[in-house]
């Protein structure tokens, strides 16, 4: 089971439809053709935004020929970036139906619905017979799906054999408190972190091999700080674009997430893997 129903609890995932404030802001006329790199800044719900979309295409040496799928593939950033800047295929899914019908109708203005195809459900029901991916790629997804051995099973079921996995994920690295539990589980919807050793027996016992897992808890925490500063720096345009409720959620949530990684407890983490034939 993912945490899937109470997802909506998250106030990051409140009001995906800002970014079409955030597109118009830009300049952007409402239904007008765009293209994934004009729209980047705001479609990207993970860390470091497409720089770490472009380390996968060069560790996993994507191209036109590759078929990927992303889980938890939010307002559809990663997926279109992937497929305008390689041809590659990628299959979309995303759990939030809101947030995969905002995902269709940008990737339709962006004119890259032949490559981009989206799915609303839950990975785990995702079917596995005749799937045969080259690529798994998730960003900040896992962390919402407790089940990590139906997840990573599934994982290994739908890549072809020497298939590729590329993660970024939260991981344990010291003992919650039980603030940082709470805030964990409820505003953050992550029930459960597996600790880097743990994470990486998971893996192996999921019939993955040549497992890496590369620490990115320094770079994440300063991405977050800088995240929170630049908001409050621009936290007066914002509540002007999209009004004083959705500015406060928004900031209340990038702080926790900040004071998360200020406490230590919390890691970021890469994963490179490769399903065993
Ligand atoms: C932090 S967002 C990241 C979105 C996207 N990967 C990105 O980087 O822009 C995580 C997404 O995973 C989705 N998600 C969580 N559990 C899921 C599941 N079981 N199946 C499919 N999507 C899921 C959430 O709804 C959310 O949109």
């Amino acid at each position: 089971m993912s945490s899937g129903n109470n997802i909506k609890r998250m106030k990051l995932y409140r009001h995906p439809e800002r970014i079409y404030k955030e597109i118009a802001a830009a300049g952007y006329k409402e239904n007008s053709p765009l293209k994934e790199k004009d729209i980047a800044s705001f479609d990207q719900y993970h860390y470091l935004g497409v720089n770490a979309v472009d380390d996968v295409i060069g560790c996993l040496k994507i191209d036109s020929q590759s078929r990927l799928i992303d889980i938890g593939s939010g307002l559809g950033g990663p997926a279109r970036y992937l497929a305008e800047k390689t041809g590659c295929q990628v299959t979309a899914v995303e759990f939030q139906p809101e947030m995969h019908h905002i995902a269709c109708s940008l990737t339709e203005r962006c004119d890259l619905s032949g490559s981009v195809h989206h799915l609303c459900a839950d990975i785990l029901d995702f079917p596995e017979k005749g799937s045969n991916f080259d690529a798994v790629v998730s960003w900040l997804a896992f962390l919402h799906i407790p089940n990590r051995s139906s997840l990573l099973r599934k994982c290994c079921k739908i890549l072809k054999p020497g298939g590729k996995m590329f993660i970024e994920d939260f991981y344990k690295r010291g003992e919650f408190n039980q603030e940082e539990a709470r805030i964990l589980s409820e505003d953050v919807q992550c029930p459960y972190l597996p600790a880097l050793e743990e994470y990486k027996n998971q893996l192996i016992e999921n019939n993955f091999t040549k497992v890496d897992l590369i620490d990115k808890t320094g770079c994440w925490n300063d991405f977050v700080r800088e995240r929170v500063e630049k908001f409050i720096g621009n936290r007066k345009r914002y509540t002007g674009m999209c009004g004083i409720k959705v500015t406060e959620e928004i900031e209340d949530f990038y702080k926790k997430i900040l004071q998360l990684f200020n406490n230590g407890n919390l890691g970021g983490l890469r994963i490179i893997a490769v399903k065993d034939f």
